[in-house]
């Protein structure tokens, strides 16, 4: 197995790699150890980066590079959700949520794109898009812009590769509960 890099994988759902060494992220350097402590294991490298600031994004390239060379998968985990009503709304929950979930996993991509490998891959986090989610309209319309523009740099990747045998697009059923009715 490739190296991977899990970006970020401080979070109840972030995802552990096995098999090679790999990467992940967080913003702090408590919620770092921690993780770090739980995986256990010498192949993880801790990388501390926040998505809403791109000089720290480029730091990642720069840290990942220097750790792991070239990775194999790339998964774009990072993501917040605030619950407010249509009234709640306000131009700072808006634009705090479509920073780290629309804006950072591109930039995230933007950044390490270069460093995959052939026959890499991209994951990103998003939400099951058939269902609505009450309170989560800021959320549902960042992780669907996430949604539109992996589908621009899937369809860039395959004219970009020289054999496209690979298939692209392909949607996994990892929503936290929400489609089997485990979720709130
Ligand atoms: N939980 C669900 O029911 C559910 C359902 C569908 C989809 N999802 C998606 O699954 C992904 C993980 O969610 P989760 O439930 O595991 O949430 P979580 O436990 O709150 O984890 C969120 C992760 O995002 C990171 N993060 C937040 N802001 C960041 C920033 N500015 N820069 C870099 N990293 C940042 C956090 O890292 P630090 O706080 O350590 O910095 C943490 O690792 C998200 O994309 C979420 O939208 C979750």
């Amino acid at each position: 197995m490739s190296h991977v890099v899990d970006a970020p994988a401080t979070g109840g759902s972030g995802v552990s790699a096995a098999g090679d060494r790999f990467a992940y992220t967080g913003r702090s350097d408590r919620r770092l150890a921690e993780a770090q402590a739980a995986l256990g294991t010498p192949l993880a490298h801790p990388v501390r980066s926040d998505v809403t600031d791109a000089g720290v994004i480029d730091a990642l390239r720069d840290q990942v590079a220097d750790r792991l060379g070239s990775i194999g998968h790339l998964f774009v985990n990072q993501g917040i959700a605030e619950f407010q009503t249509l009234e709640e709304v306000r131009e700072e929950s808006w634009d705090r949520i479509f920073d780290v979930n629309a804006k950072g996993a591109f930039f995230t991509v933007q950044c390490l794109a270069p460093l995959l490998s052939e026959g890499g891959a991209i994951v990103f986090t998003t939400v099951s898009n058939d269902q609505i989610f009450p309170g989560l309209s800021a959320y549902s319309a960042a992780k669907e812009a996430v949604a539109a523009f992996s589908k621009v740099l899937a369809a860039a990747a395959l004219y970009l590769a020289v054999e496209a045998t690979f298939t692209t697009g392909v949607e996994l059923t990892v929503d936290g509960g929400f489609g089997q009715g485990l979720g709130a």
